[in-house]
């Protein structure tokens, strides 16, 4: 890794501001993301939490510059104190995968399918460290060994299809931490498997997290998972974040509407599981969103003034925040 792309390690992880993507096509232009700031220091895991087509991915994928051509991002991004907007080609090679990674939610669109488990580890070390082969393929044990897959070293030999769901999730991890990363992504990365491999894979990805001291921004649609692993929550609605605070108070009682209607009378237990999409009426059309509140048109507690302008962030009490001139601090 070049000097030049050294962390700053008094810098907060993340800082974006105004952050807001739009895709231009031909005839249409679609509003993914309007206005974030986002905040994530040294160590802490972030949870995104928001309906479908809400704009998590799209936010997750700006942070580290992997939107299509068409994409037009505006507002600044820092990553450890560094612009990434600003930066080459060639820097975003050895950011991504560096002092970045990324685990997605189908590891078998990670995963090279021709090259066995420890060959992609230890490539990926070898990549980042300029270690030996045997250096590497030492590393690429470990690693298997630090997410916990069983008989690892037999394991090295796996192709990604001999895999399980699980191992094959537990595999892509450890071609993600293979560069230490400061921050890891992570979009969904349990959605596809089943309840119990689920859990024992948050599990593992919060003990290496404490272990590792990275920051994480977990997308999820599901409260269970961010009650789970999360120290902070932003729950998006319409490409804008409409409420942000620590995860206990959030999940003991939510202050903006949206969030308020997704917890609806399931917030004592019982949770885990339960995906986002309980609300009665559909989101905005992104393609033209009203200077309005977006969520008015299903809110149960709207009234004329949410048709006046798009609610400003709300300080709501410590680290907390809504976008809704109706909530109360508690
Ligand atoms: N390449 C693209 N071109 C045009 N529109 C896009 C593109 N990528 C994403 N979008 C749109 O941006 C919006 C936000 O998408 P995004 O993938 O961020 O949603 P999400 O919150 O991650 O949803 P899900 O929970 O389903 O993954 C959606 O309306 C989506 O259709
Ligand atoms: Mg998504």
């Amino acid at each position: 890794m070049s000097a030049a792309l050294k962390m700053d390690p008094a810098a907060p992880l993340v800082r974006a501001r105004d952050l807001s993507v739009r895709f231009v096509n031909r005839d249409t232009t679609v509003h993914a993301v309007n206005g974030v700031d986002l905040d994530l220091a040294q160590g802490e895991v972030l949870c995104l939490l928001g309906e479908s087509g809400s704009g998590k991915s799209v936010t997750l994928r700006a942070l580290m510059k992997l939107l299509p051509k068409q994409a037009k991002v505006g507002g600044s991004i820092e990553v450890a104190g560094r612009d990434v907007q600003a930066m080459s080609e060639r820097q975003l090679a050895d950011f991504r995968g560096g002092d970045v990674a990324m685990i997605f939610q189908e590891p078998m669109t990670a995963l090279d399918p021709v090259f066995t488990i420890g060959r992609q580890i230890a490539e990926a070390v070898q990549r980042h460290e300029g270690a030996s082969r045997s250096a590497a393929d030492a590393r690429a044990l470990e690693l298997l060994e630090l997410v916990q897959i069983p008989s690892a070293k037999r394991r090295l030999a796996a192709y990604p299809h001999e895999l399980s769901g699980g191992l094959r999730q537990r595999a892509m991890i450890a071609v993600a931490l293979a560069c230490k990363p400061k921050l890891l992504l992570a979009d969904e990365p349990t959605t596809a498997l089943d309840a119990t491999v689920q859990i024992q894979v948050l599990l593992l990805l919060r003990e290496l997290q404490e272990k590792l001291g990275m920051g994480v921004i977990f997308v999820t649609h599901d409260l269970g998972v961010a009650g789970e692993i999360a120290d902070r929550v932003a729950v998006m609605y319409a490409g804008r974040v409409v409420e942000e605070g620590p995860v206990g108070p959030f999940m003991a009682g939510p202050l903006h509407p949206y969030p308020q209607g997704l917890l609806g009378a399931t917030v004592h237990g019982g949770m885990r599981g339960k995906r986002l999409t309980t609300i009665p009426g559909a989101p905005p059309s992104l393609e033209k969103l009203p200077e309005a509140c977006s969520f008015a048109p299903r809110c149960p507690i709207a009234e004329p003034a949410c048709q006046q302008g798009v609610p400003e962030a709300r300080p709501m009490g410590p680290g907390r925040m809504a976008r809704c001139i109706r909530a109360v601090a508690p």
